[in-house]
């Protein structure tokens, strides 16, 4: 497989790519359509892949390994040309990735990388550690860390153990607090704060929402304050502010997220959640369509790091885009303007 350094932008259109006269198969695996994201990749993934002139089989497994692992079984003996792949456990799919590479299938795993394996041609992401890094900055630069006296008070949210991406997303905005902690100047009441700690099974809503009750129960219950909670992305986020409403008394807290789901970005209007990292899915999927043709064209594949995505097996070569926050400020530019939501889907 060619690998290139040279990618400059992640947007670029699907109509561009040539593609061979015969229509070519992409199986699309996508993880779950219970959260929002999802459901908008998939979309945007066989809206783009079709307007470039492929056949699409999208397929969703409700968060159950074994189903995704017979998707994509299935779609290998359908006669699938590329698979497109978001884990739902990144280390869970090694039988199907065998078969893939007995048939020669290229592989791109999109968002989360396949794990163990040396059947991943491409990874196709935002940058996860910068996602990390971004809302760990809101939270410095929103309390003024640099200047302001403190302490603060601080609580952690993070993601999926099986989701690789968690991992990232943890430590980008860790290593932005930690000289603060280490410091003092942020205090942790509940004291968890190690991944396994406050990493949260399946990123479930509920059960975001329940640690945030015990938490909120018994360490802040004597009305003490909390200044920040960090949660990964939005459905951890949801399961906080869910608790933060029936349990807290407080000054609200900063709430940070990530993908600027629907009811999030209304919580954000309403004053319930802070910022979101906005990783625009018509973005992602561009590129891997963009990547997709490259593959079926024998072309050179565009990819922007080579170093940083070890799947414990091989280094896999990727393309990531630039993750953005998205806040009250300028949530309308981002998410109106562009055309991701309309006005009334935020009412
Ligand atoms: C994605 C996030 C998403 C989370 C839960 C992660 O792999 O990168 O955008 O919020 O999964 O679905």
């Amino acid at each position: 497989m060619k690998k290139v350094m040279a990618a400059l932008f992640c947007g670029i259109m699907a109509a561009a790519i040539a593609v061979p006269a015969h229509a070519e198969k992409i199986g699309v695996s996508m993880p779950t359509k219970d959260l929002q994201r999802w459901n908008q990749d998939g979309d945007n993934m066989q809206k783009e892949l079709e307007a470039a002139g492929f056949e699409v089989d999208l397929q969703y497994a409700s968060n159950d390994v074994n189903t995704q692992l017979s998707q994509i079984e299935n779609m290998i003996s359908e006669g699938a040309n590329v698979l497109v792949i978001a884990a739902i456990e990144g280390s869970s799919l090694g039988e199907a990735l065998d078969m893939a590479a007995e048939n020669e299938i290229p592989v791109i795993a999109y968002d989360r990388l396949l794990m163990d394996s040396d059947a991943v041609s491409y990874y196709a992401t935002f940058d996860n550690y910068m996602v990390g890094t971004v809302q760990g900055t809101y939270i410095k630069d929103t309390l003024d860390l640099d200047n302001a006296e403190g302490p603060f008070n601080l609580e952690v949210t993070a993601g999926d153990p099986g989701d690789n991406n968690a991992r990232y997303f943890y430590q980008g905005a860790i290593d932005v607090l930690q000289p603060y902690i280490d410091a003092g100047k942020l205090v942790i009441p509940s004291g968890q704060v190690e991944f396994d700690v406050v990493a949260t099974p399946t990123w479930a809503t509920e059960t975001a929402q329940s640690r945030a009750d015990n938490i909120i129960g018994s360490y802040y219950a004597d009305g003490t304050n909390i200044d920040a909670w960090l949660c990964s992305n939005d459905s951890t986020a949801l399961g906080v502010e869910n608790s933060l409403e029936a349990n807290y008394t407080g000054t609200y807290p900063i709430v940070t997220g990530q993908d600027c789901d629907i009811q999030n970005t209304k919580n954000m209007i309403a004053g319930k959640q802070s910022m979101s990292v906005f990783k625009d899915t018509r973005t992602l999927a561009s590129q891997v369509v963009k990547m997709v043709g490259q593959i079926i064209n024998g072309e050179e594949v565009d990819v922007n790091d080579t170093e940083t995505y070890n799947n414990n097996v091989i280094v896999v070569p990727s393309f990531l885009c630039e993750p953005v926050f998205a806040d009250i400020n300028n949530y309308k530019e981002l998410l109106i303007d562009s055309g991701y939501y309309t006005e009334d889907q935020l009412q």
